[in-house]
C-alpha cells in the first residue's frame, strides 16, 4: 500500500535511487552513470533540501517508489543553488573536457541548465515527477502532480513550468493530457507549462 507524504531528508536516499532508476528518458539509467549519485545531485537532492515545503514522496513498504519536487519561484532557487549547493560539489567534481555521460553531469553543476526569461515570467514555478514502474499507470502520477499544484496555489503561484527529454515521449503525452501546453525547445528538450490558477 503506497501513499503520498510530505518528502523528509530522510528520503534521501530513496529519491536519489528513484532518481537514477528512472534517469534514462523514464528507464533504468543505472548502467549509463559510473558514479550513481551525479543525477540525483542535480534533480532531486536541491528540491529535498532547498525546497522541502514542495517536495512529496510516493512511499511504500519497499521504500520510496516515486516523488514530486517543485519550486516555487524558479529564479531565487538558481540564486539560492548557487549559494548553497553547487559550490561543495563543484569543490569535489572539478570541470572536466571528458566525454562521458558522467562528464555531461559534472558540466551541468558547473553550468546549470537556466529557463528561458520568457518561460519563467509567465510559469515561474518548476517541478521534476519520477515514479518507479511498479507504481505506474495507476493514477498516482496525476495525484501527485495535483498534490504539488495544491501546495503551489496556497502559495498563490500562478504557473508552473518543466524541461522533458524530447525523447521521453510517455512523459510529453502524460504532461499534455494533464494540460501542459508546449512553450519552447532546448537543444534536445521541451519547455512545457501550465497556469495554476
Ligand atoms: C510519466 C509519469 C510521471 C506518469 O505517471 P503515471 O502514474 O504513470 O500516470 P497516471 O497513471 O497518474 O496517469 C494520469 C493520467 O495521464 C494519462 N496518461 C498517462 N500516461 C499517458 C500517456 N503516455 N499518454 C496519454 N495519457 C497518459 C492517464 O491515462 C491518466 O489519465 P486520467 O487521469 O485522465 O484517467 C510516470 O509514468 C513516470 O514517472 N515515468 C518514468 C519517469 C519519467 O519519465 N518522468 C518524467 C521525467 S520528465
Amino acid at each position: 500500500m503506497s501513499s503520498i507524504r510530505p518528502a523528509g531528508l530522510q528520503d534521501l536516499p530513496g529519491t536519489y535511487r528513484v532518481c537514477l532508476l528512472t534517469a534514462d528518458a523514464g528507464e533504468d539509467g543505472s548502467g549509463l552513470y559510473a558514479n550513481p549519485d551525479l543525477v540525483g545531485h542535480i534533480y532531486v537532492g536541491p528540491y529535498l533540501v532547498g525546497q522541502p515545503e514542495f517536495a512529496y514522496v510516493l512511499a511504500d513498504d519497499a521504500g520510496v517508489a516515486g516523488y514530486v519536487l517543485g519550486a516555487a519561484d524558479t529564479r531565487e532557487f538558481e540564486k539560492w543553488q548557487e549559494h548553497e549547493w553547487w559550490p561543495t560539489l563543484r569543490a569535489q567534481y572539478p570541470s572536466t573536457t571528458g566525454s562521458t555521460l558522467d562528464d555531461d553531469l559534472i558540466a551541468l553543476l558547473h553550468a546549470p541548465a537556466i529557463a528561458p526569461d520568457g518561460v519563467v515570467e509567465q510559469y515561474p514555478a518548476h517541478l521534476h515527477i519520477d515514479l518507479l514502474p511498479r507504481v505506474q499507470g495507476v493514477g498516482l502520477g496525476r495525484a501527485m502532480m495535483e498534490t504539488l499544484f495544491e501546495s503551489l496555489r496556497a502559495r498563490e503561484v500562478t504557473g508552473i513550468h518543466l524541461d522533458v527529454g524530447e525523447d521521453n515521449h510517455r512523459a510529453i503525452a502524460f504532461y499534455r493530457h494533464l494540460g501542459f501546453v508546449e512553450l519552447s525547445r532546448g537543444t534536445d528538450s521541451v519547455y512545457l507549462g501550465m497556469e495554476l490558477s
